[in-house]
C-alpha cells in the first residue's frame, strides 16, 4: 500500500516521498529587480531541510510587465540564473527535487508595474480592466514562457510548472468568462488551451528529454466535467498535473461523499486523477498525516501538495516521519505570508 514515504516517480526523476511544497510567493524575501535574496535561499533550504520530496519553487515571472507585484521573483532575463541556481542548489543537497512555477499574472498584473494590462480578451469587471493581446503579442509571450524555461534547465531545476491556475493568464485563456476570442486562441477547448500547449510543445524541444513539465490548473476552470477534458488533453504533453483552483474559486457542483476528509478543491484533484495516468499532485486545506495517508492509501492522488502548514512547521515531513507532533497552522485570513512570512505566527524560530 502507497504511504506517505513511499518513492514514486514523476517521468524519470526519482522523488523519495510524496510530500510536494507548492509553489508559494514570499513577496518580502526577493531582492530589488527580482533576484533572489539569501532570505529566498534559507526559506528553501529550510523546506528541503524539512524533508519535503519535491519543492516548487513560488510563481516566477516570465516578463517584467506581468508581475502579480512588484517584489516577485524573476526570470526574464539570464541575469536571473546565477541566483535561482543557489536554489537548486540547497534543495538539492537536502536530496529534494526542485521545479520552478512559471507565471504571467495578465489581467492581475499590478498597477505598480505597468499601465498596460492584458488578457485573452477585452476585461472589465468594474475594479480591474485589461485589453486583448494581439496574435503577435501571445506568441512574443509564449516565447518568454520557453526562454524562461530553457533558463530553468540552465539554474539547475529538474523541471518547471506552468501556472495555469488562480484565474492568471492562462487560465483567462481557458476560461470562457473571459476568453472571447474568435481566432485559434479562443472558442474550442483545443483553441483556449493552445496557448499552453505551444508553450510546452516549444519548451520539450528546447530542453533535456529527462526535464520535467507540468501544469497547474483548476478541476473547476468552466465545469468539473470540462477541466476532465482538459487534464486528458494536457496529459498528452506534460508529465504531471496539479490540480488547484481555476480562473476562479466557483465551487464544484458535486456532492463530496461523506468520509471525504478534505475540501472541494482536493476533491477535484482526486476527479481528475481517475481519469488520468500521469501522476496527480492534490492540493488544498491538507494539514494532518491521516488526511495524505487517505489519499494516498486510496489511490486517490500520487503525491500531495501541503502549503501553509509547511510554512508554519518547514519540518512538517520530518516531524510525521518521526512521530513527533506538527506545529499547526492556524489559518490566518489571510495568510501572513503573502505580506512577510517572518510575522507567521505558528512558525516555530
Ligand atoms: C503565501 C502564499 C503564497 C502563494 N503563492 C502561490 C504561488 O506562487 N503560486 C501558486 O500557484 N499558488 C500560490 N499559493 C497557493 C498555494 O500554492 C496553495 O495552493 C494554497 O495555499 C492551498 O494549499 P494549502 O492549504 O496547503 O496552503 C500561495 C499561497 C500562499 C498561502
Amino acid at each position: 500500500m502507497t504511504d506517505i514515504f513511499t518513492p514514486s516517480r514523476i517521468k524519470e526523476l526519482e522523488i523519495k516521498n510524496r510530500i510536494v511544497l507548492p509553489p508559494m510567493v514570499a513577496f518580502t524575501f526577493a531582492q530589488e529587480g527580482g533576484f533572489v535574496s539569501e532570505e529566498n535561499i534559507n526559506h528553501y533550504e529550510q523546506m528541503a531541510k524539512g524533508g519535503a520530496g519535491l519543492i516548487i519553487v513560488e510563481a516566477t515571472c516570465v516578463n517584467h510587465k506581468g508581475k502579480l507585484s512588484k517584489d516577485q521573483l524573476e526570470i526574464w532575463d539570464d541575469k536571473y540564473i546565477d541566483g535561482l541556481s543557489k536554489i537548486v542548489k540547497v534543495c538539492h543537497e537536502n536530496d529534494s527535487k526542485v521545479f520552478i512555477q512559471l507565471h504571467h499574472a495578465g489581467l492581475r498584473t499590478s498597477e505598480d508595474v505597468t499601465e498596460d494590462i492584458v488578457s485573452s480578451w477585452d476585461y472589465d469587471d468594474g475594479k480591474r480592466t485589461a485589453r486583448a493581446l494581439t496574435i503577435e503579442e501571445i506568441h512574443k509571450i509564449q516565447d518568454e514562457f520557453v526562454n524562461a524555461a530553457v533558463r530553468a534547465e540552465k539554474a539547475g531545476f529538474d523541471g518547471i510548472e506552468l501556472h495555469g491556475a488562480h484565474g492568471y493568464l492562462m487560465t483567462q485563456f481557458f476560461s470562457l468568462k473571459v476568453n472571447k476570442r474568435t481566432d485559434k486562441y479562443g472558442g474550442s477547448l483545443g483553441n483556449r488551451m493552445r496557448i499552453a500547449l505551444e508553450i510546452i510543445e516549444k519548451i520539450k524541444s528546447k530542453v533535456r528529454p529527462d526535464f520535467v513539465i507540468g501544469i497547474r490548473m483548476g478541476s473547476n476552470e468552466n465545469s468539473l466535467e470540462a477541466s476532465i477534458e482538459m487534464a486528458k488533453e494536457f496529459e498528452k504533453y506534460v508529465n504531471y498535473l496539479h490540480i488547484s483552483t481555476g480562473f476562479d474559486n466557483t465551487p464544484l457542483d458535486v456532492e463530496l461523499p461523506d468520509d471525504f476528509p478534505c475540501n472541494w478543491i482536493v476533491y477535484g484533484g482526486t476527479k481528475i486523477k481517475e481519469n488520468v495516468d500521469i501522476p496527480v499532485v492534490v492540493v488544498n486545506s491538507i494539514k494532518t498525516k491521516e488526511q495524505i495517508e487517505y489519499l494516498l492509501a486510496n489511490d486517490l492522488a500520487d503525491f500531495v501538495a501541503v502549503g501553509r502548514s509547511q510554512l508554519a512547521d518547514p519540518s512538517f515531513v520530518n516531524h510525521i516521519k518521526n512521530q513527533e507532533e506538527i506545529n499547526k497552522c492556524i489559518n490566518c485570513r489571510p495568510c501572513k505570508w503573502y505580506r512577510d512570512g517572518r510575522k507567521c505566527p505558528a512558525r516555530v524560530r
